[in-house]
């Protein structure tokens, strides 16, 4: 039976990871498939609690490498999967996302001769400062199998020499997620009472959600203030729901801005779990974000999503979806803002292929080329 290891290592990888899983291991399934965590990501609001949520199964192989710099925790990632693929002897191993974890499993099985399936290929910010740039441009061109969420994708990879036939325009497994799990998702007024905001603004029912963790939005002070502080700003018309990042959490007590987050305009919240973050999405009015996954989410459920970037590798939920590029620069951020509270925002369509089987068309795909099962039909 053919085998593949299947990567997850950060927190967008988790709900990534969840139905690829699931599909690969569907009964009908003719591959063998080992899960391996490599332990990137390790605090229980941002690791456990979405593996139980999303029911992905405990990894089989746990690399345990934790936090450290750029090089260090993808060199750690590296040491410690080489054996495992020395041991496993897997035929393919899959990557999601764009995470250093990603790169670094592909780099190790790439050398060694085994494919590797990326799933999320071909997204470009064409920004070389975000380290996820990085690591997806590499990733790609270590991959056999590229699997895609939108149809731009295939433009950039062509642009690098990726050949035609590697690519394949399946949808978003993100979405797939999101999709299985609507009905699941906790109310955000449950969230904000557990939270200890239950008799604030916040409860009243109109709020936003913010969140933030870039290293170009929150390392430098001086930035992080600036944003901090229209944000606050906007939170007197809008009361803004915050999620704090571990790093940004400990990039705003080193810069000594904790006091923007008074608990009038923005409240802030520990990280919160894959439904609870489901559930204050559903029913915002609005998201300032600079995550990826979120504007993606965002685009999905038809809330309108404020994308605090210069740039996004993801131009299809601004065409098609609910996002809004709008930078950092306070001025622009502030229009933006007042405009989604008087128009409500862009109405936006869910992308194509963006349908909840995402998921099986990948399964289908590896098991066609790996085990010589039928194609799957649903392949555009
Ligand atoms: C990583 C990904 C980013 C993704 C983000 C989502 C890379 C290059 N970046 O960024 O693409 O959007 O995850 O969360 O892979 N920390 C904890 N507990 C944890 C994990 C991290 O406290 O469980 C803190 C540590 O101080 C750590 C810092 O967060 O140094 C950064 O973690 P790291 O995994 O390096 O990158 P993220 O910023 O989380």
């Amino acid at each position: 039976m053919a085998k593949v290891l299947c990567i997850a290592g950060a927190r967008p990888n988790f709900m990534k990871i969840a139905p690829v899983m699931a599909a690969l291991r569907a009964p009908e399934s003719p591959l063998a498939v080992r899960l391996v965590h490599t332990g990137q990501h390790y605090d229980v609001a941002m690791n456990e609690r979405f593996f139980e949520q999303l029911g992905i199964p405990m990894p089989d192989i746990h690399l345990e490498v934790g936090s450290a710099s750029h090089a260090v925790q993808t060199a750690e990632i590296m040491r410690r999967f080489e054996p495992v693929v020395d041991e496993e002897e897997p035929d393919a191993i899959l990557v999601v996302g764009d995470v250093n974890s990603t790169i670094a499993c592909a780099l190790v099985a790439a050398k060694k001769g085994v494919a590797v399936a990326h799933v999320e290929a071909g997204l470009r910010s064409y920004d070389r400062a975000m380290p996820e740039e990085i690591n997806r441009v590499l990733t790609d061109q270590l991959s056999h199998w590229l699997f895609t969420t939108e149809r731009l994708a295939h433009d950039n990879l062509r642009r690098e020499g990726v050949a035609d036939e590697n690519m394949h325009f399946v949808g978003n497994v993100m979405i797939d997620t999101l999709f299985r799990n609507r009905q699941r998702a906790v109310a955000a007024g449950e969230t904000f009472a557990r939270a200890g905001w239950a008799n604030t603004r916040l409860a009243a029912g109109a709020y936003g959600v913010l969140t933030l963790h870039r290293p170009s939005n929150v390392d430098d002070p001086a930035t992080l203030k600036r944003l901090l502080e229209v944000l606050r700003e906007l939170g007197a018309d809008l009361p803004l729901a915050f999620p704090v990042h571990p790093r940004t959490r400990s990039r705003i007590q080193a810069a000594g801005l904790a006091g923007y987050l008074d608990g009038e305009n923005i409240f802030p919240l520990e990280p919160v779990g894959y439904l609870e973050m489901l559930g204050l999405m559903r029913g915002a009015r609005l998201v300032l974000t600079d995550s990826g996954g979120m504007q993606e989410e965002t685009t999905a459920l038809g809330v309108p999503c404020l994308t605090l970037r210069e740039n996004t590798e993801r131009p299809i939920t601004i065409e098609h979806g609910t996002n809004t590029l709008v930078g950092i620069n306070p001025e622009r951020i502030r229009a933006c803002f007042k405009e989604v509270l008087t128009s409500g925002g862009k109405a936006g369509r869910v992308p194509e292929l963006w349908d909840g089987r995402a998921a099986e068309r990948i399964a289908a795909i590896l098991a066609g080329d790996l085990a010589g099962a039928a194609p799957g039909t649903a392949c555009a």
